[in-house]
Parts: C-alpha cells; structure tokens; sequence
C-alpha cells in the first residue's frame, strides 16, 4: 500500500491564474533559448527582438513590428507616433486597464471615455459620435478579456473623422473579428506581454504592430532616444526596448500559443455547458463572427462580492476586473465625471467576476468552480 496518500482533490486550492504547469512543460526550451542569448553576448536589439517582431506582425496579419518595454509603453509611444500632444482629446472606453487611460495622460493630452455595452463589456461604438470633439486626436479600442470589440462601426466612425485608430490589444493575442485578427484594424495596435498576458514574458515587454512603414520607423526611433541613425537624434525620444531574453523567451511561447488557445476555448465551452444549470450567473458572450481568446472567463452576477466570498472559503480564486471604471478613477476625479455617467460600466464594475482560467485547468476543476457557484445560488 502507498505511503502517499492521494491529494483531497476537494480542497486543493485552484488559484484564478496559475503558470506552474506550463513551465514544467515548456522550461526545457526556455533554459535553452536563454542560454542562446547569453552565449550571444547581445542583449538589445538583437536578432530575437528582431525575430519576434517578424513573427507577431504575421500573426496578426500586418507589415511591422518594434518591439517596446510594455505594453504601456507600447500605448504611449503609439499614440505619439499617430501626433498626440499635449492638450488634445483622446476617445476611449471607460471599462478598461488604467494604463489605456494613463498613456494618454502621459502626454498630457485629455482621455474622454465611452460607456461599454452591457453583454460584451467592449466600448458602445454609439457612444463615439456623442463624445467627439473638435479637439478629439486620437480613439483606441479594447478588445477586453479576450474578445474583439465590435470594429467594423469603430473603423467606419475612426475613417469618417479622419482620426487614428489604435487598438489595445493587450488581452486579446490571436483574437478574431469577422475572420481577422486583431492588431489589423486600426494604424497601429498595442500588444503587453506581461508575464500573465495569454503570452506572457518572463518580466515586462510590449510591442506595437502597425502596416505603415512611416509609424513603423518612428516607433523604431522613438524607442530609441529618436535616433532615426546612430548617435543622430531627430526628436526627443526614451529608451523602451525589448530585450534579447525576454524576446527569446516569448519566441518558444509563441510556438505554443494556439495550442493555448484552443485550450482556453475549450475550457470556457465546459464553463458554458455547466453553467447553463445554474440560474442567476452571466456567462460570457461570443458574439457571432468573434472568436474570443479568454484571456479571462468573466461571469456576471447580482451578489458578486458575497460569491467572491464564498470562493475564496472553498479555496476558489477569482478576480474582479476592474472594481472601477476609469471615470471613476481618483486619478480621473479632475475631468468631472460623476457616478451614474456611465450607467452600462458602472453596473458591470459592480456585478464582473474572473474564475479560473488558463490552458492547463482540468476540466474536474471546472466542475468543482461551477458545482460551488451553484451552492452559492441555491442560498
Ligand atoms: C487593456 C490593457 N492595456 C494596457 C495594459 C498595459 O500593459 P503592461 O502591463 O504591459 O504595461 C494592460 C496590462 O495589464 C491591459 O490589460
């Protein structure tokens, strides 16, 4: 007889975002790819960074990539790149990251926020003719969670302005839209690769995606002190490169990412099939034509912070992203927004909750998180 006994799977913990297995499987390669970086002895702007940009821009179907520091980063030299100043307004949704708002704060310009719709969580395109300004520069859209945001009216609206697009794509990687993934659509698209992102690096790193060559060679200078040659600086830029490793690192992910992927849909698919029993509990919508990537399985219910609660006791972890709609942000208090401005990511704010999502969850775990949110209903 075993020595050992059997782990009471009842009350193992399961966190909301775990990165242990995927490192067991892939760690080999990763030691490898570092170990190539250091016997190179180059460690900025090398042939990874150079290869990762390549091969990001296939993956989201357009001609360049310049690697950057993070994904804030990748947002405030974007928005440089397409003439944001001081003093302009940018167009963006309220039901987002804070960092989409801050890099707009950032040069000083001014965000003005779009409530979301209520099902998707993705900025209302309605919004957009309502809050256009003769100062509005600039609009970027979110695909939040994973989960395109309705582009083809965002496009339409960004054309008929004449004003950039730029996506955030932080948390949607290798997510469609009618067919195309996102990072094609606007002038230039931001991607983060912070260690939790769907592909995530082993520190920060970000990158922007773009298919003009003119945003493509400022960006290059732009990250780099604005030297458009060496020691020749144009205009006055910063230093925000991604490094050698942290490319090298990303270059093996990448290999697996729509592995990843198919996992992740496969896990929400048992999410949705199990908690179609379970009354008072939004899954999460996939609007037709959409392919969502879930980079978070995001429910919605009424008792949202008692059923945190309830989780948390069972040894459940869940995340509320974001308890606070940017209008709503201290940071914001300035701009004069007021609680009930943005009805739709208000009500959201208050009712999301993020359950356990990642490729390696099995599928007895998903049962286990559905079986405790259907005690926590019949209560
Ligand atoms: C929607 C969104 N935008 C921007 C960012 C910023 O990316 P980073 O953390 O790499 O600076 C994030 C990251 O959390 C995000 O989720």
């Amino acid at each position: 007889m075993s020595t050992h006994p059997l782990p009471n799977l009842a009350r193992e913990p399961i966190p909301q975002f775990d990165l242990s297995a995927q490192y067991a499987e892939i760690g080999a390669d990763i030691r490898t790819a570092v170990e190539r970086v250091l016997s190179s002895q180059q460690f900025v702007l090398g042939r990874e960074g150079e290869a990762l940009e390549a091969e990001i821009a296939a993956l989201c179907g357009v001609a360049h990539g310049v690697g950057v520091a993070s994904g804030t980063d990748a947002l405030i030299l974007a928005l440089r790149a397409c003439g944001v100043r001081a003093g302009d307004e940018v167009l963006l949704p309220t039901s987002t990251f804070v960092a989409t708002g801050s890099a707009v704060s950032a040069l000083g310009a001014t965000p003005v926020f779009a409530d979301c719709r209520p099902e998707t969580y993705n900025m209302d395109p309605s919004e957009l003719e309502r809050r256009v300004t003769p100062r509005t520069r600039a609009l970027i859209a979110v695909h939040l969670y994973g989960l395109a945001a309705d582009m083809d009216p965002i496009v339409a609206f960004a054309k008929s302005r004449k004003l950039p697009l730029i996506e955030d794509c932080a948390q949607a990687i290798g997510a469609t839209y009618r067919g195309r993934r996102v990072g094609c659509f606007g002038d230039a698209a931001c991607l983060s690769f912070y260690p939790t992102k769907n592909l995530g690096a082993y520190g920060d790193a970000g990158m922007v995606v773009t298919n003009s060559l003119e945003l493509d060679a400022r960006l290059g200078n732009l990250r780099n002190h604005g030297q458009a040659a060496r020691y020749l600086s144009s205009e006055p830029g910063w230093n925000s490169r991604l490094d050698e490793i942290q490319a090298a690192i990303l270059r093996v992910k990448l290999r697996h990412l729509a592995d990843w992927q198919r996992a992740r849909r496969s896990n929400a698919a048992e999410y949705n099939r199990l908690l179609e029993q379970v009354p008072g509990v939004m899954p999460p919508h996939e609007p037709e034509g959409c392919e969502h990537v879930y980079h978070q399985y995001t429910i919605r219910c009424e008792r949202r912070d008692a059923l945190q609660q309830h989780l948390a006791a069972r040894r459940i972890g869940s995340t509320v992203y974001y308890p606070y709609p940017l209008h709503l942000q201290p940071l914001y208090a300035h701009l004069g927004y007021n609680a009930g401005d943005f009805p739709h990511a208000e009500r959201a704010a208050q009712e999301v909750l993020s359950l356990p999502m990642y490729p390696e969850l099995r599928k007895d775990q998903i049962a286990r998180v559905v079986e405790a949110i259907a005690d926590f209903v019949k209560c």
